[in-house]
Formats: C-alpha cells, structure tokens, sequence
C-alpha cells in the first residue's frame, strides 16, 4: 500500500486504524508533539501560510502535493516506503535470511538505541534553527527553511512511530523522552553534541543543511539497509525528503559564494565587509567548523559497536549492495588514520570495526563534490582562491583525534597554538557579529538580501518573485 490515508488524524500508509492501540497511543503523543513544535519551533510563525510540500504517495514520482499550509496545521504522518517483496537481509551473520517485520528479541536494545538517537537528530534541527525565520533572506529562503523544519518533525514521527509499534512500554517512554531533551539545554541535551548547537545566522544554516543534514543522509542510508524491514522502510522514506535539505545547503552556499566572488571581482579584494558580502575566508572558518563538528557524528575510528550493528544485521554500509565483497567482512581490512610518531598516519585493521570510518570516508568525498562546483563558481568569476574541506584531525571531539590539536592542514601543534589561532581557523566572536549584521530580514516577494545571488529558479514551477511565504 502506498496511497496516504488524509481522512485519519494522523495520516498514514502503515493501516494505522487497523491497531487501536497504537492509534491511541500515537494520538495520545500527537498534542505533546504539537505543543512541543508550538514552544519550541520556527518562532512566531504559527499564522503564515506557507508554500509547502506534504506527502501524498511514497512512490518516487509525484509523491509531493504543494499547496499554502500554516504549519502548525501541517499533515505531519507516517510513511513508509513501499514494501519490497521477500527482501532479504543483505549483510552480516544473518545475510540471506528473510528480512524482519518484528523486532527480534536478542537485538532489542540495539535496535531500539539506533532508533532514538537518529530521532533525536529530527527535532533538534527544529530547535536549533527555530530563530532563523526572523531574519530570512528572502521569502524563497523562509520557505525552504519551514519545509525542512516540517519535514523534519515528521522524521520524528517516523521514528516514534517505530518506537510506539515496535518496543512497548520502553518504546512509549522513549518518545516522550524525544520532547523533553532539548538542544542546547544545560540539563537535557540532545544526545550528539552537533545538535546542541545554536544556528542563529543563515549562514550557518545553509552549513547545517549542507554539512549536518549530509550526515543524515549517511545514517539514513545505512539504516535504510537493516535487516529490521520497518526501519528499513523509514528511512528510505525520508531519504527523499532529505534529498531537498542538502539541495537547500548547497544552493544556499553556492548562492553565498557567488555572491562574494562576484563583490571579490567587482573591487579587486576579499575584503568585502564593506560592500555588505561575506569574505570567501570567512565561508572558508564556517565551514572548518562545520564539517569538524560533523565528523564527530560518525563516532570512534574503531568501534565494537559499530562492529555488533553491522554482524548482527541492524545498520549496513552506505550503498552496502552495492559493494563487491561478502558483506560479512570477517576477513577484511580498512585503513583508519592515528597519530604515531609525531604525525597521522595511516593503520590497517579489521573492516568490521572500521564501519564508522568507512562512513566517514564516503560522507567526506560526498561533501569535496559540493565544495568543487563552489570552487568552480569562484574560479568561473576569476578569483584566485579556493574552499577546502579541513583535514580529519582538526578540531575534533571523539576518537582518534579528541584532546589533540591540529593545524587546519593536519599539522600537529601544540594546545596553545592551537587557541592562539582558533579564530583565525573558526568564526570568532567578530566574525559571527558581522554576518548576524547582515542577516536583516528581506520579506518582498522575489527581493533578495545582499549576502546572496538570487537562485536560479523557483519551487515547483513557480517562479522567484512567488510569494512563497504569506507573512501574517
Ligand atoms: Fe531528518
Ligand atoms: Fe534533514
């Protein structure tokens, strides 16, 4: 079954009123949801009506219908892709056997522990961003910035869904937990340290949805291949939906680039502070900090947990069948970096605890793309300067390389040399006051802020100068 049922209070594809108990348990959490996303979502924003996207189908065509929404009356539902006849569980000691529709007892608490923590990701991006519509670029921007938010909310509510179907009473308690931690909060953060950072500028917020929803996409994906078929099934979902949250961070960025590289060529310097645009070096700190943060998000180099998940079929390989190998990887190796005799180096070991860093590995060559077409968008306006991704070691917080220092290149300094240039390397305290400068919000159909290139085209066949956003 595929067609969304919009009758239902909750819409859903997962026959949700042939269970009366998960009905009411998830109608139960729906106003906890709602007041949660009405104290803790896009600020001041209950009354627009918004050009928004909402789920219709899960098939790859068509499944998006667009229509003015507020968004506090936004159809959040649970989807799941399409079932896939007799799939089978591609990987690990398992690999071969008909995929699970249950949980299976022994893998519970792995299970259910890979399940909230990529939901916690889902609404802290809605806390983290909730300021941003205040200063929005233009009204195209805000509109992308409250599709991302919605959609979302509604990985959370894949995720609950999961949690509430599948793992009872823990499962119940669980969802509840994923409305009282909060990003940033002193006594309940979010699980991963990323999504405790505020995003208070739009800068920021095209590095986010670059860079952090770029790791989404690798988790999802690895997800997307458990043996656990409804998790499967999720995330597969919701990898299309994620696919728009990266077209926004590297449009959003590209437009940003533009933009300098052109006020860079106009006045023969970077120094472009004064004609109202942000120094390429600027985007270059921005992004240090960025993609640092994110690779922390893939976890130890060498991890046993990683290993467990992988054998006992809960979370693959990104593109896992699409690798040539036998997909138990008992006897493979894979190099992860360390540090020995002064520098980084790298060392063999076994494939299987490596998982997190082969992940790591995609997820950085998925990233140097983007950073290329920026590239290439500089060199194309005649500047001679380029974006490069940080090397792995530098300011990093777990694994291999926490407590140590490095300069952006990967050269090993000591501590103090390292805070010495950390603004030099990071956004400082000046640097983020100059861009929340700029953000000054830009609310006239079709007009853009100065910071930024008008996108090439508009959403959904309309065009740029839409009043993609009804301010109310
Ligand atoms: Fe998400
Ligand atoms: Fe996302």
């Amino acid at each position: 079954m595929s067609t969304i049922d919009y009758k239902e209070t909750i819409p859903n594809n997962v026959n949700l009123s042939g269970d009366r108990r998960l009905q009411r348990a998830l109608e139960k959490w729906q106003p906890a949801f709602l007041k949660w996303w009405d104290e803790l979502g896009p600020e001041a924003s209950a009354n627009h009506e918004i050009f928004l996207r909402t789920a219709i189908d899960v098939s790859p065509k068509g499944w998006a219908h667009f229509d003015m929404v507020k968004m506090p009356e936004y159809r959040w539902g649970i989807f799941l892709a399409a079932e896939e006849e007799e799939r089978k569980i591609g990987f690990g000691q398992h690999k071969g056997e008909n995929a699970w529709q249950e949980v299976p007892g022994e893998y519970r608490s792995e299970l259910r522990r890979l399940i909230v923590t990529q939901g916690d990701t889902e609404p802290a991006s809605v806390e983290q961003q909730r300021l941003l519509g205040l200063t929005c670029p233009s009204l195209y921007d805000l509109r992308s910035l409250f599709q991302i938010n919605v959609e979302e909310g509604r990985h959370l509510w894949a995720m609950v869904y999961l949690l509430h179907a599948y793992f009872g009473r823990d499962g119940r308690e669980e969802a509840e937990e994923m409305l009282m931690r909060h990003a940033g909060d002193e006594d309940k953060p979010r699980i991963l340290e990323a999504f405790n950072v505020p995003t208070k500028d739009w800068l920021s917020f095209f590095m986010f949805t670059f860079f952090q929803d770029r790791d989404g996409k690798f988790q999802l994906s690895s997800l997307a291949e458990s043996g656990f078929d409804p998790l499967s099934r999720s995330c597969r979902f919701m990898l299309t939906e994620e696919a728009h949250h990266m077209f926004v961070g590297e449009n959003g960025l590209g437009r940003v680039v533009l933009r300098s590289a052109q006020l860079s060529a106009d006045n023969d310097t970077l120094e472009i502070q004064k004609y109202g645009g942000i120094p390429l070096p600027m985007i270059q700190k921005w992004m240090n900090f960025h993609f640092s943060i994110c690779l922390d998000l893939f976890g130890q180099e060498k991890s046993t947990n990683a290993a467990n998940f992988y054998t006992m079929g809960l979370k693959g390989r990104y593109m896992e069948n699409k690798i040539d190998d036998d997909h138990l990887l008992e006897n493979d190796s894979f190099l992860i970096p360390e540090f020995k005799n002064g520098k980084v180096m790298m060392n063999e070991v076994s494939a299987l605890t490596s998982i997190n860093e082969r992940l790591r590995n995609d997820y950085r060559d998925d990233c140097q793309r983007g950073v290329d077409r920026w590239n290439k968008i500089i060199s194309e306006a005649g500047i001679e300067y380029s974006l490069t991704l940080p090397h792995t070691a530098f300011n990093r917080n777990i694994g291999t390389f926490r407590n140590m220092y490095f300069t952006p290149e990967g050269r090993p300094i000591s501590k103090e040399k390292f805070e010495n240039q950390r603004n030099t390397w990071m956004p400082s305290a000046a640097d983020r006051e100059f861009v929340m400068s700029l953000m000054v919000p830009v609310t006239n159909p079709g007009e853009m802020a100065g910071w930024l290139t008008a996108p090439s085209r508009g959403i959904h066949g309309k065009d740029i100068g839409y009043e993609y956003v009804r301010l109310h």
